[in-house]
C-alpha cells in the first residue's frame, strides 16, 4: 500500500488522479489533499469521502469556509461526531509545502504555476517521491531541482511516454526524443490575431485546466515539455525534436543509435500516466482503457510549422540559455495568459510579450531560490507593464 498526497486535488489532473486511487483501493491509499482555496467544497468532498489525514489550501481566507465544508459534508454523509476523522487544516501561502513534506510515499504535484515551486522542493527534500504534473516548478527551479532526478517521476503524457521507452535500451543507446504535440485547436491556421479565449479553450483532444490548455493552443506547452524533458532524461537539446500529431494517441518516442524508434500509444487519458507515475515503477491493473483495434484507425505526423508557432524555439533557447531564462520566461507566460483570458491581451501578444521579457530580463547563471523568485516577480512585473502598454496603444 502506497500513502499519497495530492497536491491541486480539485482540478483536472488532481481529480482524475482521484479516480486512479479509488480505482487501486489495494495499492494506494490518499492521506493527504491541497488545493488554492477556490473550491473548497469539492475539497472537503474528497477528504471526507478519502478520510484523509490533513488538507490544505493555500488562501488562509479559506480555511473556515474549508472547515464549515469538511463539517457539512461529514454531516451530509450521515457522519455524527466521532464517527470519522475530523482532518488536520493548513491553510496559508505555505500550507503547500508543509503539506508536501507530510509522511507519505509519494507526493503528486498537480497545481498549476510555478507557486508548485516550493511545495515540489519540500516533497523532494524531505525525500519523497515526487509525480510531477506541474511542469512549471521543474521549468523555473531548473538547477534546483535536478540534484532530486532519481525521485521524479514524469506525470506529463509526453515524458511519461518517454520514460516508458526508454526502459527499451541502454542510455548510450538513445539517439534522440521526439515529444508528440497535437498542434492545439490552431493547427494549420496563420491568422490569429482574432482569436478569443473561447477558441483556444477548445481543445482538440485533451480536456485540461484553462492555463495548460492555453499553452497548447500557443505551443508553448510544448517548449515547456521540451525544457522539461532536457531537466528530467538530461538529454542535450539538440536530440530533442517535436512533432506534430493530431490524434494524440502516440505520446512521444525515443529514436537510438541503430535507428530503431520506439514508441507509446494509449487513447488521450491522464489516468494512465498519473496512475503509472503513483505505481512507479508498476502499472495499475485499470487506470485506463487502451487502444481499440476493432475500428480504422489513422495515425498522423507531420513537421511543426514554427513560423506560425515561433513559441517552441523561445522556450527552446531560454532552455539552452539556462539560469533564470527559462523562469522569466514561464513567470511572464503565465501572467500574458492571464491577460488573454480576461480580454486585455491578442492572442498572439502573448508570445510577442513573453520574447520581450526573456530577451531583456536580468540574467543570472547560477540563480538561489530567491533569485528565482526574483526573476519571477520583476518578469511578471515587466510583462504587466508591457501588456498595459499594448492596451494603450490599441
Ligand atoms: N490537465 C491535464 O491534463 C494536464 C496534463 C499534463 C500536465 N498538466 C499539468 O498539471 C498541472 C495542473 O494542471 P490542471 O490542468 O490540472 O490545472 P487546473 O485544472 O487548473 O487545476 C489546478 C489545481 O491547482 C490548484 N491551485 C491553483 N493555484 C494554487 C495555489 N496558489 N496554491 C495551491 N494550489 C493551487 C487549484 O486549486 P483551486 O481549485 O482551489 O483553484 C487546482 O486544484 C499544470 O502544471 C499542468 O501543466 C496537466
Amino acid at each position: 500500500m502506497r500513502d499519497v498526497v495530492l497536491l491541486g486535488s480539485t482540478g483536472s489532473i488532481g481529480t482524475q488522479a482521484v479516480d486512479v486511487v479509488r480505482s487501486a483501493p489495494d495499492r494506494l491509499r490518499v492521506v493527504g489533499l491541497g488545493a488554492g482555496g477556490d473550491r473548497v467544497e469539492l475539497l472537503a468532498q474528497q477528504a471526507v469521502a478519502l478520510g484523509v489525514e490533513v488538507v490544505a489550501v493555500a488562501k488562509a481566507t479559506a480555511a473556515s469556509d474549508l472547515q464549515l465544508a469538511l463539517y457539512a459534508e461529514a454531516q451530509r454523509r450521515g457522519f455524527s461526531a466521532g464517527q470519522h476523522r475530523v482532518p488536520k487544516v493548513l491553510a496559508g501561502p505555505d500550507a503547500l509545502a508543509e503539506l508536501a513534506a507530510w509522511p507519505c510515499d509519494v507526493v503528486l504535484n498537480g497545481m498549476t504555476g510555478s507557486v508548485g515551486l516550493a511545495p515540489t522542493l519540500s516533497a523532494l527534500q524531505a525525500g519523497r517521491t515526487l509525480a510531477l504534473a506541474n511542469k512549471e516548478s521543474l521549468v523555473a527551479g531548473g538547477p534546483l531541482v535536478t540534484p532530486y532526478r532519481d525521485q521524479l517521476v514524469p506525470v506529463d503524457s509526453e515524458h511519461s511516454a518517454l520514460a516508458q521507452c526508454l526502459r527499451g535500451g541502454r542510455r548510450e543507446e538513445v539517439r534522440r526524443l521526439v515529444l508528440t504535440a497535437s498542434g492545439g485547436p490552431f493547427r494549420g491556421r496563420t491568422d490569429l490575431d482574432g482569436v478569443t479565449p473561447a477558441e483556444a479553450l477548445a481543445h482538440p483532444t485533451w480536456d485540461m485546466g484553462p492555463v495548460i490548455t492555453v499553452n497548447s493552443a500557443t505551443l508553448v506547452n510544448k517548449g515547456l515539455e521540451v525544457i522539461e524533458a532536457h531537466l528530467l532524461f538530461d538529454v542535450p537539446y539538440d536530440a530533442l525534436d517535436v512533432v506534430v500529431h493530431p490524434q494524440s494517441l502516440v505520446h512521444s518516442m525515443v529514436e537510438f543509435t541503430d535507428g530503431s524508434t520506439l514508441a507509446q500509444a494509449s487513447p488521450p487519458d491522464m489516468r494512465l500516466p498519473i496512475g503509472l507515475a503513483l505505481g512507479w515503477p508498476d502499472r495499475l491493473p485499470r487506470p485506463a482503457y487502451g487502444l481499440d483495434w476493432t475500428a480504422a484507425t489513422r495515425w498522423d505526423f507531420e513537421p511543426l510549422d514554427e513560423a506560425a508557432f515561433p513559441s517552441v524555439g523561445l522556450c527552446k533557447a531560454a532552455g539552452v540559455r539556462g539560469g533564470t531564462a527559462p523562469a522569466a520566461l514561464n513567470a511572464a507566460n503565465e501572467e500574458c495568459v492571464a491577460a488573454f483570458l480576461d480580454g486585455r491581451l491578442a492572442f498572439p501578444g502573448i508570445v510577442d510579450t513573453v520574447a520581450e521579457v526573456v530577451g531583456a530580463h536580468p540574467f543570472r547563471e547560477r540563480p538561489t531560490l530567491a533569485e528565482v523568485l526574483e526573476t519571477e516577480e520583476e518578469a511578471r512585473r515587466r510583462a504587466r507593464e508591457l501588456v498595459g502598454e499594448r492596451v494603450a496603444r490599441s
